[in-house]
């Protein structure tokens, strides 16, 4: 029923939007690349802190998006769609949406109690912070293999 092209074609237009996401998602890199440097160091951190706060917030809603504009874009569906094989690394990477936006959630809420004066509870909150962002930059190279993966399936590379 389904011919080679049709299916190439739809692959190629989901591509296309993949981009306009990835394209969207600048401001996300420049909140965390923002981020970086204020949190690497407590010291950093305590001078920067109403900056942190700040961009915290951002982070926040920035994420609210990224993952909205992904699931209403429905890779996921697509890949899954087009490489029934991949749907169960499809379902596992969806399903970490809630969590990781709950725990950004948690960490621009708890920026807003940390006393700055006790080095400690600066330091744990910014190994907080970089363990979030350390299980969000695996999610989302998780998240571009499964595409790439589903690309190479639809064009038929590696069988
Ligand atoms: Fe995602």
């Amino acid at each position: 029923m389904t011919n080679i092209d049709s299916r190439t074609r739809h692959l190629a237009v989901n591509a296309a939007f993949l981009k306009d996401i990835k394209d969207d998602n600048h401001d996300l890199k420049a909140i965390v690349d923002q981020i970086a440097p204020l949190s690497e160091h407590y010291q950093t951190a305590i001078n920067h802190w109403p900056e942190l706060v700040g961009l915290l917030e951002q982070l926040c809603d920035q994420l609210a998006l990224h993952f909205s504009l992904e699931e209403a874009y429905g890779y996921f569906d697509d890949a899954v769609n087009h490489a029934p094989q991949l749907s169960v690394n499809a379902e596992c990477l969806r399903g970490q949406h809630p969590s990781l936006f709950k725990t950004i959630r948690g960490l621009a809420d708890k920026v807003l109690e940390v006393n700055t004066d006790n080095i400690e509870h600066v330091q744990k909150f910014l190994n907080g912070y970089q363990s979030f962002q350390q299980q969000f930059a695996a999610h989302e190279e998780a998240e571009l293999k499964l595409i790439l993966d589903a690309m190479d399936d639809d064009l038929g590379v590696g069988d």
